[in-house]
């Protein structure tokens, strides 16, 4: 598995690190406690399934495994989470993001 390109890094910055990584991007959800105790639950719970800031440690097979929970997670729509895309819709992925990531991980598993 290669370096993760610019573009790549940057859609998955934007869309999955707040859950998935140790660089949460807290004050925009602070504010909005006590409102989303779920969402708050959410967050902490992503980083246990998968986190970018341990990508590197991740040997080849991991990081195969994750890539295709990562296709399919978002061929299906499921990440973002929605209750969190309600709040910050800029991390909504476009059409073009969603095809960005896919040649990306095309182009590792193959
Ligand atoms: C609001 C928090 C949140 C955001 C944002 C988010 N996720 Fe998740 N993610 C979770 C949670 C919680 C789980 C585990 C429970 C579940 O599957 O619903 C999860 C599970 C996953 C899994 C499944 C891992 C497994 O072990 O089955 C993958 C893959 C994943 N997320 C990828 C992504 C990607 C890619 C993005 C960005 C495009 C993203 N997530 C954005 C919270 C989030």
């Amino acid at each position: 598995v290669e370096e993760v390109p610019v573009k790549v890094a940057s859609i998955l910055k934007t869309s999955c690190y707040d859950c998935h990584s140790n660089n949460t991007n807290y004050p925009w959800y602070q504010n909005i406690t006590p409102v989303n105790y779920y969402l708050a639950e959410h967050i902490n719970d992503g980083k246990k399934h998968l986190n970018f800031s341990e990508w590197e440690n991740l040997s080849t097979s991991k990081k195969h495994h994750a890539l295709k929970e990562i296709l399919e997670e978002i061929e299906a729509k499921k990440m973002p989470l929605k209750s969190y895309l309600l709040l910050h819709q800029q991390a909504k992925l476009s059409a073009t993001d969603i095809q960005t990531l896919k040649n990306w991980i095309d182009k590792n598993l193959n």
